[in-house]
């Protein structure tokens, strides 16, 4: 049997030119390409966005075909103390470059060393800082201590939009010879909020049960749809507790939902529904409530269809 191919890795741009949005980002490190040369960076942003992918797609312009000889990829999170600075991390810092003026550290999510671990990276990357660059990649860069970050030239990521997560999908679309149905796209990204990695990898498990609609999407995660939990609360809030009752049981137990998913949906929607703002804030106070019930081990039937009666009272 073939291997089953990752499509996260598949597709991730080997180029600067093939990535999705980030231009801001994308610009700068073009202008630096040319020079041939980069400071220290902080790649700050939400997850799936690109960082790592720009991270090796910059030391594949800069390093050319034998990047990985200069290149050294660490994630943070995997041993997150004072070890892995003083090992892994300056061991290849030290060695000198091969063919080029310096090497790469990358180390992602670097927010999650401690603050020791901070310090002597500060440390290494001060005594380092003739041969080797360093990337540090982070969800937070209030996370990373002052120090580094004055260090490092700071690169905010921001989230894909859905016009970002529609260009991307279109590419894995040709790529496999699958079928994206229009709504699709909105789907993937209403799914994802932009996070690509999790959209390829929704978009890899839809893609086997054929093509890929919104219905099999949101079955494929486990999603409520937005439009059926609307309409539930729309439902109750005209006054038709029961109807809204048996759309949350088909839900719950036709579509497998779990009982968070749904006040997740609820959450939402909640923001979309036209209803007063006094009544608004207290039903957001309510889902917070039927939130930690659901958490503490309440039965998800009971929990949200209390939850549903507080949209009926007035
Ligand atoms: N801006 C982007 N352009 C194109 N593909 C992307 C982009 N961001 C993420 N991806 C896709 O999502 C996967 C994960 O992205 P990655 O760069 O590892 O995210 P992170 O920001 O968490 O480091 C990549 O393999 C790639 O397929
Ligand atoms: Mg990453």
């Amino acid at each position: 049997m073939a291997d089953i191919e990752i499509w996260t890795e598949k597709y991730r741009p080997k180029k600067l030119s093939e990535v999705v949005g980030q231009e801001h980002v994308v610009d700068r490190l073009k202008a630096w390409v040319k020079k041939g040369s980069i400071p220290n960076m902080l790649f700050a942003g939400p997850a799936g966005v690109g960082k790592t992918t720009i991270a090796l797609a910059l030391a594949r312009e800069l390093f050319g075909e034998n990047w990985h000889d200069n290149f050294q990829e660490t994630n943070a999170s995997d041993e997150r103390g004072i070890n892995i600075v003083r090992g892994k991390i300056k061991d290849f810092a030290r060695t000198i470059p091969i063919g080029h003026d310096f090497k790469i550290v990358f180390l992602d999510e670097s927010d999650a060393l401690t603050p020791e671990a901070q310090q002597a990276l500060r440390r290494t990357m001060e005594k380092y800082a003739g041969v080797c660059r360093f990337i540090l990649s982070c969800n937070y860069s209030s996370h990373i201590i002052e120090p580094i970050q004055s260090r490092c030239a700071v690169f905010r990521f921001k989230s894909l939009s859905e016009d970002d997560v529609r260009t991307y999908a279109e590419r894995l679309a040709k790529g496999e010879n699958i079928k994206l149905s229009s709504d699709a796209f909105k789907a993937l990204y209403e799914i994802t909020g932009g996070d690509l990695r999790t959209a390829t990898n929704v978009l890899q498990a839809t893609s086997a049960l054929g093509d890929v609609t919104k219905e099999r999407l949101y079955e494929t995660v486990a999603q409520a749809r937005p439009e059926d939990i609307k309409k539930m609360l729309e439902t109750v809030l005209k006054g038709d507790f029961q109807s809204g009752r048996k759309m949350l049981f088909d839900m719950l137990i036709n579509q497998g939902l779990s009982g968070e998913d749904i006040i997740k949906g609820i959450y939402k929607q909640i923001f979309e529904l036209e209803i007063e703002e006094e009544k608004r804030l207290r039903l957001i106070e309510k889902c917070g409530e039927y939130e930690f019930r659901l958490n503490q081990g309440g039965s998800p039937e009971i929990q949200l269809e209390a939850l549903l009666s507080n949209f009926l009272k007035g």
